[in-house]
């Protein structure tokens, strides 16, 4: 189980590619939410802008993003390549229009970006293992009033592999909204808000938005 934890944070080799076809499939329709919801909480419509994903994984959040916003210029910033290969393939016309640009790296590769408009991450938030760190480092890259979305669970909310076997690979997952809203207040970003995709008992995932 463990080695599946792993690879939820870097997917490799033959069972990566599995686990992103099963995060296609698991989590599509919460990378659906997340950029409907950053649709509306862009002050201008995000139209002509410089959108990142970072982890965007086999690229059902990307591929949305495409379509929200066709005039944006979008990226997808992911370490694994098995990932951006699966992002690569669903996302192949944009690609080939120079639409959307696939970098391997992580979060310091927005330096070659920035100044960014909007940040996206969807289940990325566990695997920093030093949040605070990371964030002050997107707040860096955003132009000032560009928006970050967040994506997770909390941890009840979480299947019980990933609860059990996320901490032990060092990976960090929080109990409450206010814990999140803590670290991007810290990090200098403002008007913290969150929603939450289905019901508070039983939420299919839910988003923290800031504006830098
Ligand atoms: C659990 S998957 C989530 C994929 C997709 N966002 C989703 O919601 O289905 C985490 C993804 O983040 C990537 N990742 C891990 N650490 C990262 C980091 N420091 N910066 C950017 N991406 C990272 C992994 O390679 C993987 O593709």
């Amino acid at each position: 189980m463990s080695i599946i934890a792993r690879q939820f944070g870097r997917p490799r080799g033959l069972l990566g590619r599995l686990v992103g076809r099963g995060m296609a499939r698991g989590n599509g329709e919460f990378n659906r939410w997340v950029v409907h919801e950053v649709g509306e909480h862009c002050p201008d419509g995000g139209d002509e802008r410089r959108i990142v994903e970072l982890g965007p994984g086999p690229g059902i959040g990307l591929e949305e993003v495409l379509r929200q916003f066709p005039r944006a210029r979008v990226w997808g910033v992911d370490p694994s390549p098995e990932m951006l290969s699966q992002s690569r393939k669903r996302n192949a016309t944009a690609v080939e229009a120079g639409r959307l640009e696939l970098v391997q790296g992580d979060v310091a590769s927005l330096a070659a970006v920035a100044p960014v408009d909007v940040v996206v991450a969807n289940h990325v938030l566990y695997f920093w293992h030093q949040p605070g760190a990371e964030l002050a480092r997107l707040h860096g890259f955003l132009r000032p009033g560009g928006l970050l979305a967040l994506g997770y669970q909390l941890r009840r909310n979480m299947p019980p592999m990933a609860q059990k076997h996320f901490p032990r690979e060092g990976h960090l997952l929080y109990d409450s909204d206010d814990e999140v809203a803590e670290l991007v207040r810290a990090a200098g970003f403002s008007a913290v808000r969150h929603r939450v995709k289905g019901s508070p008992e039983a939420p299919e995932g839910r988003v923290t938005l800031a504006t830098a």
